[in-house]
């Protein structure tokens, strides 16, 4: 049976008891309504300590006012069972009165990697998970924490949050999961009808392009992006948030790919928002990260 631990003190408790007898422990952030993903970042964090926990809060300060809050799908029962064959330790699910309900008025804000990407149509998201994830790590104080490279914006937020505050924590990026037709793994894939599958595919779809057309020595980020947005837009129902090719760790525009590029997407399908991305690497440049 699987712990679930709603309370903070509760688990804090617990963790400080497992690492004063010299347990690893690990921390998966979730915001639920797991999937493939989750689960690859589950048995990755399993090889890497003695106590795993999942935390699932969907967290409401990282949505805008009209964002998906409401709507996010939640099935505690459904994750449980899920996570059931991969040895958890701990599921921590505290409800937002015991995460934020005590006169909270503190949060951590990034000064120049929310200026990019999601950060210019979602300004306070990156706040949200900033703040949410440093609480989590508070709560848990894990050694070594993993994060999907689908959001790579915010393993980026939390890697320089990590440095700038001196967690004392090992931040792990775990490659994408795809669906067999590409589309990446998202709580959000859940919104999409079967018409929209095709739409949501065609992100994909249009990084791939990108990566063979810098492969076969194309440099002009201009032609990449134009190419994969006349690609997205062939469908009625894909609205273009932004489509980016950048320098992958500070996230600033790239002009020519003459090294490793970050190329990154989000699109809306109908209400869905999609975010996506992928290293584009010219044949001189080998990625000088492939574990980020
Ligand atoms: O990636 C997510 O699911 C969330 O942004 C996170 C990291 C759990 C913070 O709420």
């Amino acid at each position: 049976m699987i712990k679930i631990v709603t309370d903070i003190r509760g688990m804090q408790e617990q963790c400080d008891t497992l690492r004063k007898k010299g347990k690893t422990l690990v921390l998966i952030p979730t915001m639920g309504y797991l999937h493939d993903g989750h689960l690859s970042l589950i048995r990755e964090g399993r090889k890497r300590g003695d106590f795993l926990v999942v935390s699932i809060f969907v967290n409401p300060t990282q949505f805008g006012p009209r964002e998906d809050f409401k709507a996010y799908p939640r099935d505690l029962k459904r994750d449980v069972e899920l996570i059931k064959p991969e040895k958890v330790d701990a599921v921590f699910y505290p409800d937002a009165q015991e995460i934020y309900g005590h006169g909270f008025q503190t949060s951590v804000r990034l000064s120049k990697l929310p200026k990019y990407l999601c950060g210019r149509s979602r300004p306070i998201h990156f706040t949200g998970v900033a703040t949410i994830v440093a609480k989590l790590f508070n709560i848990v104080r894990p050694h070594v924490a993993l994060f999907g490279q689908k959001d790579f914006q915010q393993l980026l937020v939390i890697r320089q949050m990590v440095k700038d505050l001196n967690f004392d924590i090992e931040i792990v990026g775990v490659p994408t999961v795809r669906e067999p037709e590409g589309l990446a793994m998202s709580s959000r894939n859940a919104y999409l009808t079967a018409e929209q599958r095709p739409a949501a595919q065609s992100l994909f779809q249009s990084l791939e392009e990108a990566k063979k057309q810098v492969l076969s020595g194309e440099t002009d980020a201009a032609k990449i992006i134009q190419s994969a947005s006349e690609r997205i837009r062939a469908y009625m129902e894909a609205v273009i948030d932004y489509i980016i090719v950048c320098d992958p760790e500070t996230l600033e525009p790239m002009e020519h790919i003459t090294k490793p590029a970050l190329m990154a997407l989000a699109v809306k399908i109908g209400n869905t928002r999609l975010i996506d991305n992928m290293m584009l690497l010219p044949e001189s440049g080998a990625d000088p990260n492939p574990g980020r």
